[in-house]
């Protein structure tokens, strides 16, 4: 579990895994409205080097961010009766060629990823953050993301 106290936790996170999780990464984002899916998101495109704004794809489905290393697509399937049609219409494809792919609200049954990260309020502006490795070639990189955190990089 790693402890989130700020907003600015959220961004030294956000920089670690921008650091270490490899191309075409797929990344589930849970937990409750308003835990910072999408803050983390931005802070994520930040460290990426995107620098226009960040926006919630609540409505429209799927945002897609040029960054340097590649897009950054954000998905937000919380308003979709059945997200496993979005797998079926090419979000697959569109997710192997991403820098990184991130679907707020997305499920393990609906979606092939490879790391889920639950945000969980735990405070006005303090997180609970959990990093499951899905796919087991990720194991490390969770590993080092952890060790990054609690060694204050
Ligand atoms: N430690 C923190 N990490 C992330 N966001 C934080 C933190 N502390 C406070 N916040 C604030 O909490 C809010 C989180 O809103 P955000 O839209 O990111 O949530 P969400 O999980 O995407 O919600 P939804 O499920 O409705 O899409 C923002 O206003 C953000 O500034
Ligand atoms: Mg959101």
């Amino acid at each position: 579990m790693i402890e989130l106290s700020s907003e600015a936790d959220t961004k030294r996170l956000a920089r670690l895994l921008a650091r270490e999780l490899p191309p075409g990464t797929r990344v589930l984002l849970t937990g409750p409205m308003g835990a910072g899916k999408t803050t983390l998101v931005r802070h994520l495109a930040r460290a990426l080097g995107f620098e226009g704004r960040v926006t919630s794809p609540t409505y429209t489905l799927m945002h897609t961010y040029p960054t340097p290393a590649g897009p950054l697509v954000h998905v937000d399937v919380y308003r979709l009766p059945d997200p496993a049609t979005l797998w079926e219409l090419g979000l697959e494809d569109t997710l192997a060629e991403a820098r990184l792919g991130l679907i707020e609200w997305g499920t393990p049954e609906a979606f092939a990823a490879d790391l889920r990260l639950t945000l969980e309020p735990a405070g006005a502006e303090a997180r609970r953050c959990r990093l499951e490795a899905l796919n087991p070639e990720l194991v490390p990189v969770v590993e080092r993301v952890r060790e990054g955190y609690r060694a204050g990089r």
